[in-house]
């Protein structure tokens, strides 16, 4: 076991104290980044990079190398390698995000689905988690992540994207039985995933409901939360003598805050569509926050980021339990010196909220 030469991010998880709020973001090894861009060109496509260890390294340390202030490091994949590995055929077209050649829209294509095996149909990811966590060498924890239930099964009926959720809901609200035999295999693959991952190395786990704020207040405790407390449940807390901290992330998920805190996850992502003093009003004694600046405001000027920075630390207030992050992924077409400006001012500016640590 490697000593952790900085900690901050799983102290915050866990509210123990900190010097400093510990930020990354989410998405932080992306197109935005020249180096990631020549990465995946010599790869060949994106998926060959999730693939191959090394390339998975590489381009999960490239973030860390340009921003040494950034509190972790994120396994580079893909929520949808889960839906790979069950035999869908997952592929990328450019400008026009992931695609199945196989889609699950009836009882039939549902049984027929196998729950991957981790070891065996999804190695290679724990490949990588095992290599990065040999170069990362305790400069900062790994985070491990995998989709939600629902969130997988969007991509799974639709064959891809959507805007509407039409054929998704339409299977979940006509066949519900359908859908919760499909989000039960999911459940099971998704919890011995994550396992596999967290025996790997990763030191805390995320699981990503991009999809969940979709869905109705009523749809949403159905089809996607009670699914993530099985997740919650199903889990190993502890590895190499140490927590291993559960962040739930609904985008959109903001006025259903205390359902997710009851499932006993460790920590809640928020986008920004919440505020997050609110946040911590409501459910700030049961979970740690993470989150949650617009990441469109990185095309605002430095100055104006560090604005935004300081309203949101503001916001928190004293003392730890906050993990600062974007409230959703970085976007490609941000300048990477902006990313650069958010991570140091987040630094800067939150040590006054640590004083008593
Ligand atoms: O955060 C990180 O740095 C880790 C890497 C990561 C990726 N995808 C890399 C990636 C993570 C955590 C994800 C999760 C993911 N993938 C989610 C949930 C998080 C979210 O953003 O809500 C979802 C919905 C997906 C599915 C997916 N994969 C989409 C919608 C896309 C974008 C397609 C496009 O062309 O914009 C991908 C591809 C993808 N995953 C890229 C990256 C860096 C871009 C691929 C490329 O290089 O072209």
């Amino acid at each position: 076991m490697s000593e952790l030469k900085n900690d901050r991010f799983l102290r915050a998880l866990l509210k123990q104290p900190v010097d400093a709020t510990p930020v990354w973001m989410m998405r932080q090894a992306g197109r935005y980044l020249p180096e990631y861009r020549a990465s995946r060109a010599k790869a060949g496509d994106f998926m060959s990079l999730c693939r191959n260890a090394e390339f998975a390294c590489e381009v999960t340390m490239q973030p860390l190398d340009r921003y040494p202030s950034l509190d972790a490091a994120i396994l580079f994949s893909d929520i949808l390698t889960i839906p790979d590995a069950m035999g869908l055929g997952l592929y990328f077209e450019t400008g026009e995000g992931p695609k199945f050649k196989k889609t699950v829209r009836t009882a039939k294509d549902v049984e027929a689905l196998p729950v991957p095996d981790a070891q065996k149909d999804l190695g290679y990811v724990m490949n990588a988690v095992s290599t990065i966590r040999k170069e990362l060498n305790g400069r900062v924890p790994l985070i491990g992540f995998s989709g939600s239930p629902w969130t997988l099964a969007t991509y799974m009926v639709e064959g891809g994207s959507s805007k509407d959720f039409r054929l998704a809901k339409a299977l979940a609200f006509n066949d519900p039985v359908t859908m919760h035999a499909l989000l039960d295999k999911l459940t099971q693959s998704v919890i011995s995933y994550l396992n596999a991952q967290i025996k790997a190395g990763a030191q805390a786990v995320q699981i990503f409901d991009t999809w969940g704020g979709a869905l109705s207040h009523n749809a949403y405790r159905e089809f996607s939360l009670n699914y993530m407390q099985k997740i919650v449940n199903g889990l190993i807390r502890e590895n190499e003598g140490r927590q291993v901290p559960v962040i739930l992330f609904t985008k959109n998920g903001g006025q259903w805050l205390e359902s997710m805190a009851d499932t006993g996850a460790t920590a809640l992502g928020l986008d920004w569509t919440t505020d997050i003093a609110a946040a911590r009003a409501r459910v700030g004694d049961k979970v740690a926050l993470q989150g949650n600046m617009d990441p469109t405001m990185l095309y605002a000027s430095p100055k104006r980021i560090r604005e935004e920075v300081a309203t949101i630390l503001q916001g928190y207030g004293n003392g730890t339990g906050h993990i600062f992050n974007l409230g959703h992924g970085i976007t490609p077409e941000v300048d990477p010196a902006n990313a650069g400006a958010f991570i140091e001012s987040v630094h800067e500016l939150s040590a006054q909220y640590h004083q008593d640590s």
